[in-house]
């Protein structure tokens, strides 16, 4: 039987890197549910596995290629049934046919813009005569996915990219290659995606994009102008977005921030480097300085905000006193967060011709450290915060202990409520009274449902 006319083939989605691969799978689930797919949660029922994957380091590859062959033999035990394997996203792109060679487990490779082939390469592959194994890979200015209302989280923030792509040219990064050039949703687009949100009961957003803070159409509307266009739609109550590029995080884009009570104040503003000698290895386009004037000026114009970001250690060349600065940066600016990562040389970028000369164990050294260091400075911030009032949302039940909940603040802490009545969606306010790790423990004062 044809199944295209009236599809039973149900699909199984796994999601691997960035929130920009979480919101492609939504999108992805809109697209296949259009043409009858169903949806799984259960691998074993699955006709259709799919992988969306990231490439950003080499260890982020070797899941998946594992993670397939550990899906082979768990199917093999439990079906004769022939069960599809696909690889989406930046590996797709980034080896394309190499995926489906000869003798591999891989029946499929769609890069991240061809998602709208999916559905007639899956019929292809499920009622195809020859049932020929497939790759579809490429960059496609004129495509923007858009993913439903409908395949939106619940509670929590619903993303919203407004662009793809990053012309960015930073040495270490396979990202331009995978995601290809900047190429902007336009605004109608990206107001009327958040109009949606609004309309199925979302009052979050997180705006998404390899480098939010690049964002300009037609030369008229940059992204502070953007991001005071989403705060005047009616029924949205709270606009995140990332990440944002330290280079573009502008006087009128802080005063933006600032000026919109709906924008959150927690800003992920990856440095990379503490380096200036680094920081021009890897062509990151602002030095330390720059950095930390913008740091600055943030704190003092706006009220509550936070900090967090990305660093890489063990880039080629970098001394134990380049190290040294990243660390000390650290200790300045005092970020709520960093996520940090070792150095990973990627096939065909910049920084593939320098010798990856830090030797792995030092790597490994270096990351342990700066995580050491991150703790320091976190406790001293946490610490710092016990006995304010704090206002978030509730978002959630804490998975422990019982008749707890999780509450977020607009500047992105993360508070634990105990014994409290309150419900999701609610806002409260709570008296921080303790924290652990990253999560604070809060006292509800008062609840506006
Ligand atoms: N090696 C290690 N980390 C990398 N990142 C990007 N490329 C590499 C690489 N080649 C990190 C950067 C970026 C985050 C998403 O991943 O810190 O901000
Ligand atoms: Fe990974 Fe970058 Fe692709 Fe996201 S865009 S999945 S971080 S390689």
């Amino acid at each position: 039987m044809n199944r295209q006319e009236n599809s039973t083939y149900t699909v199984f989605l796994e999601t691997y890197g960035c929130q920009m691969n979480v919101y492609d799978t939504s999108a992805m689930h809109g697209i296949l549910d259009r043409d009858g797919f169903r949806r799984t949660a259960d691998l074993t029922e699955a006709d259709v596995i799919l992988l969306n994957t990231c490439s950003v380091r080499e260890h982020a590859e070797h899941r998946v290629m594992s993670r397939v062959g550990e899906l082979r033999n768990r199917l093999a035990k439990h079906t004769d049934r022939r069960v599809i394997i696909g690889i989406c996203g930046c590996m797709a792109e980034r080896l394309g046919e190499e995926l489906i060679a000869n003798g591999s487990k891989v029946d499929l490779a769609v890069g991240v813009d061809q998602y709208d082939l999916l559905p007639s390469m899956l019929f292809q592959l499920l009622n195809g005569i020859d049932r020929q194994k497939s790759a579809a890979v490429g960059h496609r200015s004129d495509v923007h996915y858009v993913a439903p209302p409908e395949a939106y989280p619940q509670n929590n923030s619903h993303l919203v990219t407004i662009h793809k792509g990053c012309d960015y040219r930073c040495t270490y990064c396979i990202v331009p290659e995978t995601r290809g050039p900047q190429r902007e949703k336009s605004p109608d687009v990206i107001l009327s995606e958040i109009q949606r949100v609004v309309a199925s009961g979302g009052e979050e957003i997180t705006l998404l994009g390899q480098n939010v803070t690049a964002y300009h159409w037609e030369g008229t509307l940059n992204f502070a102008g953007l991001l005071r266009q989403a705060a005047r739609l009616d029924g949205i109550k709270r606009i995140r977005f990332l990440t944002g590029h330290p280079r573009d995080m502008t006087d009128e884009l802080l005063h933006t921030i600032a000026a919109e009570s709906k924008v959150c104040p927690a800003l992920h503003v990856p440095l990379q480097s503490g380096s200036d000698r680094i920081l021009r290895r890897m062509k990151r386009l602002h030095d330390r300085d720059e950095y930390l004037t913008m740091v600055q000026k943030a704190k003092t114009w706006i009220p509550e905000v936070t900090f967090s970001s990305d660093f890489i250690v063990g880039f080629p060349g970098e001394s134990e006193r380049d190290f040294r600065d990243t660390l000390e940066v650290l200790r300045t600016v005092e970020y709520d967060q960093v996520f940090s990562f070792k150095y990973s040389e990627r096939p065909g970028t910049p920084a593939a011709r320098l010798a990856d000369d830090v030797p792995l164990v030092e790597k490994k050294h270096r990351l342990a450290k700066l995580m050491a260091v991150q703790q320091e400075v976190w406790f001293k911030i946490a610490s710092a915060q016990i006995g304010q009032s704090w206002r978030g949302i509730v978002e959630d039940r804490a998975r422990r202990p019982e008749n707890a909940w999780r509450m977020r603040t607009a500047n992105n802490r993360k508070v634990l409520l105990q014994n409290a009545d309150v419900a999701v969606g609610d806002e409260v306010e709570a008296r921080i009274v303790g924290f652990e790790h990253s999560t604070f423990k809060g006292e509800p004062l008062t609840n506006s449902r």
